[in-house]
C-alpha cells in the first residue's frame, strides 16, 4: 500500500514537469558535454612537429658535421651502414647519381637517396625528428637533428665539412634535385590519369 502511493507521488511530479517543460522545438545538445579538459600549450607543442618545405618550423638549436657523425654513428648506423650505405632492408641514404641525372622515371631499380632524390634539406628535420631512430622515436633533440643532417648532407657532398646546420642554413641548402620536380595542377578530365 505505501508502495503503490509512492509511486503515484512520483507520477504526478513528473508530469509536473512535464507540463512547466517549454513548448517548441527539442532542447539543442549543450555547447559541452564537460568531458575532457583544454590541452595544454606544452601538450600541442609535443605534437607541433611539422616543418615545412620553407623551413618554416624549424626550431632553435644547431649542430656541425662532426657532432653529426657522433650521432650518427650512434644511432643510426646500426640500420644504415656507418657511412649511410644501407643495412637491406633499410634504405642507403647517401650518393649522387654521376653528373647528377634524375633516371627514376626509366629506370626502376636506380637507387634513391638524401643526395640525389630529395628536392628540399628542410624536410630531412620534419622526417627525421618524426621518424627516426626507427627503433628510438623521439629521442633526438633539436641538436642532435641538425647535426646529424649536417653529417648526411656533407657525406651527400651538398655542404662542406665545416658547415653548421640551424634554421637559417638549412633553408638555404640547395638540393641537387631541387628543380626534378613540378607541381601537379592537373584539374582533372581528359588529362587526369
Ligand atoms: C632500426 C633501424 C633504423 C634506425 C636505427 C634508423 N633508421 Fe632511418 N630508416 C629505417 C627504415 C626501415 C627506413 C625506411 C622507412 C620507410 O621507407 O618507411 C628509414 C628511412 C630513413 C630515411 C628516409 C630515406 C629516404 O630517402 O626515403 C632517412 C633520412 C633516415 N631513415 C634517417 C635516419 C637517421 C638520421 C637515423 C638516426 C638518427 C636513422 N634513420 C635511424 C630504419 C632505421
Amino acid at each position: 500500500m505505501i508502495i503503490a502511493l509512492t509511486l503515484a507521488c512520483t507520477m504526478q511530479e513528473d508530469d509536473a514537469s512535464a507540463r512547466s517543460a517549454p513548448a517548441g522545438p527539442p532542447q539543442r545538445a549543450p555547447e559541452t558535454y564537460g568531458a575532457g579538459r583544454l590541452a595544454t600549450a606544452t601538450e600541442i607543442a609535443a605534437w607541433d612537429l611539422d616543418v615545412n618545405a620553407k623551413g618554416e618550423g624549424l626550431p632553435s638549436g644547431e649542430g656541425t658535421v662532426a657532432q653529426g657523425a657522433v650521432v650518427f654513428a650512434k644511432s643510426c648506423a646500426s640500420c644504415h651502414g656507418l657511412a649511410g650505405e644501407g643495412i637491406t632492408p633499410n634504405p642507403r641514404l647517401v650518393g649522387r647519381i654521376p653528373g647528377d641525372s634524375f633516371p627514376f622515371a626509366t629506370d626502376v631499380k636506380a637507387v634513391k637517396t638524401i643526395g640525389n632524390y630529395w628536392p628540399y634539406a628542410t624536410t630531412l628535420f620534419d622526417y627525421i625528428r618524426r621518424a627516426m631512430p626507427q627503433n628510438a622515436l623521439g629521442t633526438l633533440t633539436a641538436n642532435e637533428t641538425y647535426a646529424v643532417i649536417a653529417f648526411l648532407l656533407q657525406k651527400n657532398a651538398i655542404v662542406p665539412t665545416d658547415a653548421v646546420m640551424n634554421a637559417t642554413t638549412l633553408p638555404a641548402v640547395k638540393m641537387p634535385s631541387r628543380n626534378r620536380f613540378v607541381m601537379d595542377d592537373r584539374q582533372g578530365g581528359a588529362r587526369f590519369r
